[in-house]
């Protein structure tokens, strides 16, 4: 039976009925509000407004759990491959073996950029970030594959083609920039060797293949798959509602990401750390982080949902410790990152406040020690969120009740004013 909540406004009483989830949440669907009450609502930052519903991710804020497609990311994590995840994403199963040799072949076949392409990253700026380079590249496939429309198999090959050629374009970028030869992807390794190859394989130093960070980059790609709502999957549904192709959208969401309080927060988290490490101001930066008149953040802490620790940074910590142990690698960043982490959660503002390290306060230790630059942490975190917002953004587009994103505000501006000619101001 609907639940419904009273709204008494000036003489008048108003019922709106209450959404719940397969996960008990709730919602007021306010939908009809302004027709019946002539009122919107109003929530900077959307921190209490839900924008769809979706059966694609769930996350508990305050128990700390995370699920796609119901299957705890824990699971996903010690059992699953990033590929494999991916086709539970998009396909809301996980692939039985036929369809996942098929997934495979066609995410081989596809892994080659066009070869004109390579003149638009020649000509980029030797210096320019990564992500600004990935984000006008991905826009730039719609030039190079026009062909999606709206026939399924159409779409499903352009999102196979994308998460294929996704891998090819990063490492692309990372050799040109360092002027070097790039590497082609090769049809006898699997997804994560076939990026690391691309980006680490040199004529003079062939790169060896090492299990323990393919198995370390599929965990770490598993673990940024998806997130429901958040601010880069949000601007995916957002500009994909106007109905423009997947590669704007997705454009779109590589542009939300790089912000530093969202994905470019693994990038400054270890600047962060390098300016500890090097000035010896731990208790500089923990003085700023608490000081409301410095805009400083304590970069990796704090979360939008989460008012307990990410579960994801559990893993990533793991996956941290094992990695290093493994390649016989000491990170001076990774005891200012341990020791940083116990002062913050022994210090009541953090605790007060519900700041916990998010998946990001880890993650750059364990890309280090896999040998990927700084400035393509955050690009890493776009390989491996691209199968959610590509999920994300089919859910949308298949939803017959979507419609265009359009919110509406409160003004506060002047109200009406004559225009007044120059020569009388
Ligand atoms: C990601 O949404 C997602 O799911 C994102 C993500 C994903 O997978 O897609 O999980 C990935 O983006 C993780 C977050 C990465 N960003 C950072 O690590 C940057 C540092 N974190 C903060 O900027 C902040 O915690 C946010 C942006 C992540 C969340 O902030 P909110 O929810 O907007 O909260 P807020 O800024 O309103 O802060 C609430 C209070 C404030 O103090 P008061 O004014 O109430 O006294 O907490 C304080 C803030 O000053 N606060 C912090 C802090 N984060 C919040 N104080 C110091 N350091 C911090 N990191």
């Amino acid at each position: 039976m609907t639940e419904f909540v009273k709204l008494t406004y000036g003489d008048n009483e108003y019922e709106l009925p209450v959404i719940v989830g397969s996960e008990g949440e709730k919602a007021i669907d306010i939908s009809k509000l302004r027709s019946q009450t002539g009122l919107i609502t109003l929530d900077t930052g959307y921190a209490n407004t839900g924008s769809c519903t979706s059966n694609i991710t769930f996350m508990d804020g305050e128990k700390g759990i995370l699920r796609y497609r119901g299957i705890p990311v824990e699971q996903l994590a010690e059992h699953s491959s990033f590929k494999e995840t991916s086709y539970l994403l998009i396909n809301g199963k996980l692939p039985t073996q036929q369809e996942l040799t098929n997934f495979s072949v066609l995410l081989n076949d596809n892994s080659l950029v066009h070869e004109d392409m390579r003149d638009f990253y020649e000509k980029f700026p030797r210096s320019s970030h990564p992500m600004g380079i990935l984000s006008s590249m991905v826009n730039a496939l719609r030039s190079f594959y026009p062909e999606l429309q709206n026939l399924e198999e159409e779409i499903n090959m352009t999102v196979t083609r994308l998460l294929s050629k996704i891998r090819t374009m990063a490492a692309m970028s990372y050799k040109i920039s360092r002027g070097h030869r790039v590497v082609y992807p090769r049809a006898d390794l699997t997804y994560c060797a076939n990026f690391l190859n691309m980006m680490f394989d040199s004529p003079v130093k062939p790169y060896e293949i090492d299990e323990d960070v393919v198995k370390a980059l599929n965990v770490f790609w598993i673990l940024h798959a998806d997130h429901e709502q958040n601010c880069s999957t949000s601007a995916v549904r957002l500009v994909g509602s106007a109905r423009v192709t997947l590669y704007a959208a997705i454009s779109a969401g590589i542009a939300a990401l790089w912000g530093p309080l969202h994905g470019g927060a693994n990038q400054a988290v270890i600047e962060m750390l390098s300016e500890i490490a090097a000035n010896n101001s731990m208790a500089e930066i923990i003085k700023r982080a608490k000081d409301k008149s410095d805009p400083f953040r304590l970069m990796g802490f704090g979360h939008r949902v989460y008012k307990t620790f990410d579960p994801r940074m559990k893993i990533m910590k793991r996956m941290c410790d094992t990695l290093l142990q493994k390649l016989n690698i000491t990170d001076p960043l990774l005891d200012v990152a341990m020791e940083l982490e116990q002062i913050a959660l022994k210090d009541d503002y953090f605790t007060d406040h519900n700041l916990y390290p998010n998946v990001d306060f880890y993650s750059g230790i364990v890309l280090r020690a896999i040998g990927i630059p700084t400035n393509m942490f955050t690009v890493m975190f776009a390989i491996g969120r691209l199968p959610g917002w590509i999920a994300q953004w089919k859910e949308s587009q298949d939803d017959p009740n979507w419609k265009l994103c359009r919110p509406r505000q409160i003004y506060t501006g002047p109200q009406t004013t004559d225009y007044v000619p120059i020569e009388d101001r």
